[in-house]
């Protein structure tokens, strides 16, 4: 590699859904199979970038010569996330983590008492990932998610800010329930620029085009650490 060579880009990426435990044998969690974030890291790695997915439980196959750090629940993607991120140029926060999980995990499996009673299950906040990792973002650049049905612009610029983002991926109503629909790609003072929403390698692709065209334009030179 000459003087002048730029080396390899670093890459984190989160995806799919975490597993919050309510005791031995359940858990909280949601549908989201991981797929938008384990095409992202494939075209990431396509395009030579180092590149670690931090990957909740699913059965879909990781790319091949990523660095794999499987995890179960949101804190667990935390630290995961926040380890690699330390060395990491650009952030895709593209798992959908529990918002919650139960209060406490109890010891075995629970039984059911007979009663026919109601149940009442405490849950308590799961840390952001994104939003944790946008406090000490430094130089990187942070690319997040949004679904949002009511308002999306204003919700999903909301988030953009909220979150520290430098873009956000908003997937319209037309995408509830996984039917494919409008995708947007947001930065924060310029007009929202459509994604291709056929399906989500594609939409990976142009994502991940733009999060790199991000990447060129805010560090010109690899960053010295
Ligand atoms: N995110 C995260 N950690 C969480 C929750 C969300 O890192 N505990 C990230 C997701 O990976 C995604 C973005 O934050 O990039 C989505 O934010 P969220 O507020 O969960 O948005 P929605 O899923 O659209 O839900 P809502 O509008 O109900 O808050």
């Amino acid at each position: 590699m000459g003087k002048r060579a730029r080396r390899r880009w670093r890459v984190v990426v989160t995806a799919g859904p975490t597993r919050e435990p309510l005791d031995a044998v359940r858990f909280l969690s949601n549908a989201s199979t991981g797929r938008m974030g384990i095409e992202v890291a494939r075209e990431a790695r396509a395009r030579g970038a180092d590149v670690t997915l931090v990957l909740g439980p699913t059965s879909e196959r990781p790319p091949e010569g990523v660095a794999l750090v499987r995890v179960e629940t949101c804190r667990e993607m935390l630290t995961a996330a926040r380890a690699a991120a330390r060395s990491a140029d650009l952030v895709v926060f593209a798992a959908a983590p529990a918002d919650w999980r139960p209060a406490v995990r109890a010891r075995g499996k629970l039984k059911k008492d007979g009663s026919g009673r109601p149940r009442t299950l405490t849950l308590v906040e799961n840390p952001d990932v994104a939003a944790t990792l946008g406090r000490r973002k430094r130089g990187r650049v942070h690319v997040g998610f949004a679904l949002e049905v009511a308002r999306p612009f204003f919700f999903a610029r909301r988030k953009l800010r909220k979150k520290r983002f430098d873009a956000i991926v908003l997937n319209g109503p037309a995408n509830v329930g996984g039917g494919g629909g409008d995708v947007w790609w947001i930065r924060p003072d310029a007009a929202p620029a459509a994604l291709p929403s056929g399906d989500k390698r594609t939409t990976a692709v142009a994502i991940t085009s733009h999060a790199f065209a991000l990447l060129d334009a805010s560090h010109p030179r690899p960053a010295r650490r």
